[in-house]
């Protein structure tokens, strides 16, 4: 017997309903800015000339996508409704037309050759330019960015650079599969643990950039941001003096922070210009003039620091700094340090 026609006996889709409304709506939040500091990455503005060339490929797909979905939903709805079940209306049956199947043969496949040709084009456009850039070398860890500008000046989680002037990052892994995703000023590049790749941006005004880890990494692959801080060239060259230069001795309660900061073996995973130099965990030298904690899970305030040195898992999951169990006392003298670190 054939099937019913024209009432549903049965609907596998209604009970899913709820679930995909539910799914639709943890996806939006995702999308919704969320980061801790600065503007969240975001490819539709772009600021280095690379970075302009892969949005202006990426609308004219769009553009080409609008076209084809408003043609053929077009062509859907016309045909529902024309010739929609009427009394004395039967549809026409027939089988096969060469015409239409060379038609929509041809078509897509002269739409994608120039898609392709946009494309080489702009990979050819995008190459690393010559000439005597500034090279930062890149290390992915899990899960923080380490960025050593070479003559011994080496930072975390930030980087500053000129403005209008070629930057070419060096990147690299120290574990597992990272990837470098500063969607304003460069294409999304994985750092692959014993194979160094190469990116270059040319940020074209000031300005302070959200970038990220884009692959998956393990459990705080989620608190895998960086910042890249794009300044005038004497600003740039004034900040890498103060790099340059070890932290002011500490007085006062920072100096019984660099007491318990040398006691409790924190110099063996951290470098510290002048005091140590471990190479485990981030470069301390100049903590105290950073913006984040924890590659972005907190902001570098007082309350904050506290509260990570108090239990640096317990705020950035699989952290793999140990909590020392500090006193309340120790705590106030190690943040006192690590913000006298400027
Ligand atoms: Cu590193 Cu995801």
């Amino acid at each position: 017997m054939a099937p019913a026609i024209g009432r549903v006996v049965h609907s596998p889709f209604r009970p899913r309903i709820g679930r995909m409304i539910a799914l639709a709506a943890a996806i939006l939040l995702t999308l919704l800015p969320h980061a801790t500091f600065a503007e969240e990455a975001w490819p539709l503005s772009p600021a280095s000339p690379n970075a302009i060339a892969i949005t202006n490929l990426f609308w004219f797909i769009v553009a080409i996508a609008v076209v084809i979905f408003v043609g053929v939903e077009g062509a859907l709805l016309y045909a529902l409704i024309k010739f929609r079940r009427r009394p004395g209306i039967r549809a026409a049956q027939f089988h096969g037309s060469t015409r239409i199947e060379v038609l929509w043969t041809v078509i897509p496949a002269l739409i994608l050759a120039v898609v392709f040709y946009l494309t080489v084009r702009t990979m050819l456009d995008t190459r690393v330019p010559g000439g005597d850039p500034i090279r930062i070398h890149a290390i992915a860890h899990q899960w923080w960015w380490e960025f050593d500008y070479g003559g011994g000046i080496t930072t975390a989680n930030e980087i500053n650079v000129p403005v209008n002037e070629v930057v070419i990052i060096e990147l690299d892994s120290a574990d597992v599969i990272h990837s470098f995703w500063a969607p304003q000023l460069a294409p999304k590049t994985d750092a692959i643990p014993n194979k160094t790749q190469q990116l270059w941006f040319n940020a074209r005004q000031p300005g302070v950039f959200t970038a990220k880890c884009a692959e998956f990494c393990g459990l705080s692959h989620a608190w895998m941001y960086f910042h890249v801080n794009a300044v005038p060239t004497d600003e740039y060259q004034a900040w890498l003096r103060a790099q340059r230069s070890p932290p002011s001795v500490p007085s006062g309660l920072a100096a019984q922070g660099r007491q318990i900061y040398q006691a409790q073996t924190c110099g063996s995973c951290h470098t510290i210009s002048g005091v140590s130099d471990g190479k485990v965990g981030p470069d301390l030298t100049h903590m105290g003039s950073r913006w984040t904690i924890g590659a972005g899970v907190l902001e570098n305030t007082t309350d904050n620091m506290r509260l990570w040195l108090a239990d640096p898992s317990g705020v950035k999951p699989g952290a793999l700094m140990p909590n020392y169990h500090f006193s309340p006392d120790e705590l106030s003298a190690l943040t006192a340090y690590m913000e006298s670190l400027k």
